[in-house]
């Protein structure tokens, strides 16, 4: 029962990346957190990062032919750009949960707006790097996407 990591444009530069704001671990160390915590939930983590809208869509759309159960999305800036992820997203019929390190809400007025959120089944937003995940906070992922 697999659930997937999808980090968008530019999270592969977190941890350098506008440190006020995105905070000081990396990618690795992220992703690195939420494999363990899977692990122990008995969850494989399959983990994805891209700056291409269309690598994104091709790995969701590969998802359906593993099985995925459930994705964690952050998808950075096309969060309020993108239709053709949301689309792919819709079309596999995988429940999704959306992310954000820092509280858009609370930024520019162009952040206010995602093209994923009346569709996820939950949103994480401004947790920081936190977000990504403790143990209890994976479990009740796992639990909110119905994963048996
Ligand atoms: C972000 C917020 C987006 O507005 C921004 O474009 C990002 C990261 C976040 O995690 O806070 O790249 O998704």
């Amino acid at each position: 029962r697999p659930i997937l990591l999808i980090n968008g444009p530019n999270l592969n530069l977190l941890g350098t990346r506008e440190p006020q704001i995105y905070g000081s671990e990396t990618l690795a160390d992220v992703v690195g957190l939420a494999k363990q915590n899977a692990e122990k939930l008995n969850v494989k983590l399959y983990d994805f990062q891209s700056n291409h809208e269309g690598a994104i869509v091709d790995r969701i759309q590969q998802a359906r032919d593993e099985g995925v159960k459930g994705i964690i999305i952050n998808p950075g800036a096309y969060t309020h750009t993108s239709v053709a992820i949301r689309d792919a997203l819709l079309g596999v019929n995988i429940p999704f949960i959306e992310l954000h390190v820092s509280n858009v809400h609370a930024r520019e007025p162009f952040r206010h707006h995602s093209y994923f959120s009346d569709k996820a089944v939950a949103i994480i937003v401004g947790f920081g790097v936190k977000g990504y995940g403790t143990h209890s906070f994976i479990s009740s992922l796992v639990a909110l996407m119905g994963i048996p």
